[in-house]
């Protein structure tokens, strides 16, 4: 209602409600090289447009005369209470999108009680972004290093600074074919703009010759040695498992037996990602790897997931097919590159309206209400 309201004050400075139109005015805002980098995905990006197509390929079954007045859209997660089930996904090099980068973000995410998750990549150290969030909930995202004492550090920064749970992604152990990057010969980490965590890091800096104050060239060179561990095994889990309490969330998996192995290796959840396209191309769309996941974990770990959400009604049918919470990865970006903080609670406030919305007119007044019986697919 408070976003209807709004129609009525005219301010020529409003934000966008559209999504395209968030897109288009960051298109305006960015330089090709930070604009394609956050737009783009990997090779010919199909698994880009899988992601949206997926989505048209369901449709909502509403149910009417059911009292909606009162909806419940909380959701208990790893022992938070959220507001939504709706939480920022973790998104690097920031400060190419925003001057504020992620802190802008971050205080966007604390203001609404939404989960921040905080990528390893962040330009800003995951102790100044968990500083300007206080209590709000927050999530620490691990690029797991291949040196197991940056890996280590990371993790227990995380946990020191009051992230309480530790999402590891698993499809980026290096970097994908990405085209408009390399025509625009543009990778954030080579400017130095993703590595705030390992510049901050007592690990990261022992590596070093010299102190990164002094030869920041040096430091990138170094990163790029020790970003990625493409030696990884479902074994290595239990050496992660030793370095920290908090919940272990894997994220990027599309294979069912994946998310078997994720649960007999002692994984606290799942996201069911493929990196918003920007990965393996031709990939599945993350909700059509979905349902088989749920179905495979039966109930044991909460499935996420990620990778095209753009509406409430997208909200919607990610959790029919099983989905506990989702995450937003480019929509926010596109609110920061036009109005920093502010841009980013406009974009989260417009999708939690829209989301709520879909619930009240399908007949759904709680979260347990949005089930299979909500949905069928469009070609039935
Ligand atoms: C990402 N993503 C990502 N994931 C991650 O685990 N660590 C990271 O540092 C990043 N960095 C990153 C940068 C940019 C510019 C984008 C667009 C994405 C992936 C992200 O968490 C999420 O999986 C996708 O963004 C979800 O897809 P949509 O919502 O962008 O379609």
């Amino acid at each position: 209602f408070n976003i209807y309201k709004q129609i009525h004050s005219p301010d020529p400075n409003r934000l966008p409600t559209q999504f395209e139109e968030w897109q288009k005015q960051a298109r305006e805002i960015l330089e090709d090289g930070p604009y394609e980098y956050v737009a783009g995905g990997s090779g010919g990006e199909d698994t880009v447009q899988s992601n949206r197509e997926a989505f048209k390929r369901w449709n909502i079954l509403p149910r009417v005369f059911r009292n909606v007045e009162d909806r419940n859209l909380k959701l208990g997660l790893f022992g938070d209470m959220l507001p939504s089930p709706v939480m920022i996904a973790p998104i690097g090099v920031q400060s190419i999108i925003h001057k504020d980068g992620e802190l802008a973000t971050a205080r966007a995410a604390a203001s609404m009680g939404v989960p921040y998750i905080a990528s390893s990549a962040s330009t800003h150290s995951m102790e100044e972004i968990a500083e300007v969030m206080g209590d709000a909930p927050k999530w620490f995202q691990l690029y797991w290093s291949s040196e197991p004492s940056i890996a280590k550090s990371f993790v227990e920064r995380a946990e020191h600074a009051g992230y309480t749970a530790i999402v590891v992604t698993l499809d980026t152990p290096m970097m994908a074919w990405r085209e408009l990057d390399l025509k625009n010969v543009y990778l954030p980490f080579l400017i130095g703009e993703g590595i705030g965590n390992y510049l901050t890091d007592p690990a990261f800096r022992a590596g070093l010759r010299v102190p990164p104050e002094e030869d920041s060239m040096g430091a990138i060179m170094h990163w790029t040695r020790v970003f990625g561990h493409a030696g990884l095994t479902w074994e290595d889990l239990a050496e992660l498992k030793t370095y920290t309490s908090l919940p272990i969330i894997l994220k990027g998996i599309l294979h069912p037996e994946d998310a078997k192995l994720a649960l007999k290796y002692g994984a606290d959840g799942i996201i069911v990602s493929n990196h918003g396209g920007r990965q393996v191309d031709g990939a599945i769309a993350a909700l059509d790897a979905l349902p088989a996941i749920v179905e495979a974990t039966n109930n044991q770990v909460p499935v996420l997931m990620d990778s095209g959400i753009r509406r409430g009604a997208d909200i919607f049918k990610a959790l029919a097919l099983g989905a506990k919470a989702v995450l937003i990865g480019r929509p926010c970006m596109y609110g920061l590159a036009v109005a920093g903080e502010s841009g980013v609670r406009q974009v989260m406030n417009n999708l939690l309206a829209d989301f709520d919305l879909t619930m009240a007119l399908s007949g759904c007044r709680d979260l347990n209400e949005v089930n299979k019986g909500m949905i069928l697919p469009a070609d039935r």
